[in-house]
């Protein structure tokens, strides 16, 4: 296993490009199942995550090859097997966005029953709740969903709570189902959107995306195409944190600023003056300390869950103290037991953590429980005195591509060893 060596104290500064956005690759590759094919997909960012889905494409009877750097051909044309296997689901639960598209393609999909994730359990029962309103049987046996569709039949599904993976898993379904399908309380992730892009430019009749009702008119036939996965909105927050972490100035490109606003909002009100120019976005905290804020978690357009262990970070190092509540994961806040490790003044009461600034965190060996947990203890690490060792990076590495590479490129002092303590 790897960790990450950290020499705090370097204000960033210069430019960093940011890649494709993970949380909308997953389910665009998924979209490829739906309808057997050839696909060019670009702006492929190269993650772990990404690599575990294409060994998914590749179990299901498809074929994947890169075409350039971050350009990923997808062969779905020989696609016979709908059985996504326990070995990948347990690597990566987004493989549960595969039940959507082997419906929609093959009427037939058997995933492992995703079991939870460090943040929480993440059951999936939305999911096959709008799938068995579209007709599906559903049935749980020996851990897995094996789910058949005789015939697809639009439905109007109510979710009551706000699902990405539901909404899409829906979406993906009921393309192809006869008749009209209306989504309500949809999700309006830019991911969410995206996906929906590319299943209209494969031919799919859909409205609303973006919205909370998403309205689909099914269709007998999808064509395979090309697409350009959006820009990471989560990796351009976690830049710009680590701009106001170390008080530098940096300049972003290649993002979509309208799809960061309730970021961009709460960091001018940590005294970030930031500016945006098309797809760059130019950030600087001018050598100031960080104000406190309050941070609530939301389902889009609101404040984004994949960014609260970022700004407890942050906050971590602020000026007065700042309320993190999270309202998404039931357990989204190990972070803050490494934090206090590095001298942190956190204090979490279930799913509420009050954070009490410090003028300096010191450098410690801390371990990486979940992705984002991830990038907040490399934050604090970027600005601690001393040296932080972050060890379990294979988590970072899931959702965020040469994140050293990058981080150097703007001037951090980071290295990525391998860890003796923990073995290989
Ligand atoms: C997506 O997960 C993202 N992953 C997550 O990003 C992100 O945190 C999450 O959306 C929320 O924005 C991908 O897109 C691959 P949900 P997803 O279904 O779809 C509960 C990261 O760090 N729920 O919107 O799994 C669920 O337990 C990852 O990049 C049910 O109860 O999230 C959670 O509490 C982490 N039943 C809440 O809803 C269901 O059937 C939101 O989950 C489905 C979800």
């Amino acid at each position: 296993m790897d960790k990450f060596v950290i020499e705090g104290g370097e204000r960033l500064q210069g430019t960093v490009r940011i890649s494709g956005s993970k949380n909308a690759v997953l389910p665009l590759l998924a979209a490829t199942i739906l309808q057997k094919g050839e696909y060019r997909i670009d702006n492929v960012p190269r993650l772990k995550d990404v690599r575990t889905m294409t060994r998914l494409i590749a179990l299901l009877g498809g074929a994947t090859e890169w075409a350039d750097e971050h350009s990923l051909k997808v062969d779905t044309r020989d696609l016979t097997n709908h059985m996504a296997p326990y070995e990948i689901v347990k690597e990566m639960r987004a493989s549960v966005l595969v039940l959507g598209s082997l419906i929609g393609g093959l009427r037939r999909a058997t995933v492992s029953y995703p079991g939870g994730c460090a943040i929480g359990e993440r059951p999936i029962d939305l999911h096959l709740k709008g799938l068995s309103a579209l007709g599906c049987d559903v049935r749980l046996r020996e851990g897995y969903v094996d789910v058949t569709a005789k015939k697809l039949k639009g439905a109007r599904i109510h979710f009551d709570k706000t699902t990405v993976g539901g909404t899409e898993n829906v979406l993906m379904a009921a393309v192809v189902a006869k008749g009209e399908t209306i989504i309500e309380n949809a999700a309006r992730e830019p991911e969410v959107v995206d996906l929906a892009h590319m299943l209209k430019r494969m031919g799919a009749k859909i409205e609303g995306e973006g919205t909370e009702i998403i309205k689909i008119k099914g269709v007998d036939q999808l064509i395979p195409c090309d697409y350009e996965v959006i820009p990471d909105r989560i990796e351009t927050g976690t830049f710009l944190v680590a701009c106001g972490i170390t008080r530098g100035n940096i300049e972003i490109e290649g993002c979509v600023p309208s799809h960061i606003q309730p970021i961009i909002e709460k960091l001018r009100e940590v005294g970030m003056d930031i500016t945006e120019n098309g797809s760059t976005i130019r950030a600087s905290m001018s050598k100031k300390r960080p104000n406190a804020v309050d941070i609530r978690t939301a389902p889009y357009p609101g404040f984004p869950t994949d960014m609260q262990a970022q700004m407890m970070a942050l906050m971590s190092t602020a000026k007065g103290a700042s309320a993190i509540t999270e309202t998404i994961f039931e357990n989204r806040m190990m972070h803050a037991a490494e934090l206090r490790r590095m001298g942190a003044d956190i204090r979490a009461v279930g799913n509420t953590a009050i954070v009490k600034g410090i003028k300096m965190l010191t450098g410690a060996r801390v371990m990486a429980t979940d992705l984002r947990a991830s990038a907040s203890l490399i934050l604090a690490g970027l600005t601690a005195y001393g040296t932080t060792e972050v060890s379990r990076i294979y988590h970072i590495d899931r959702g965020y591509e040469s994140i050293e590479e990058k981080l150097k490129g703007l001037g951090a002092k980071i290295e990525r060893r391998k860890d003796e303590d923990l073995g290989s």
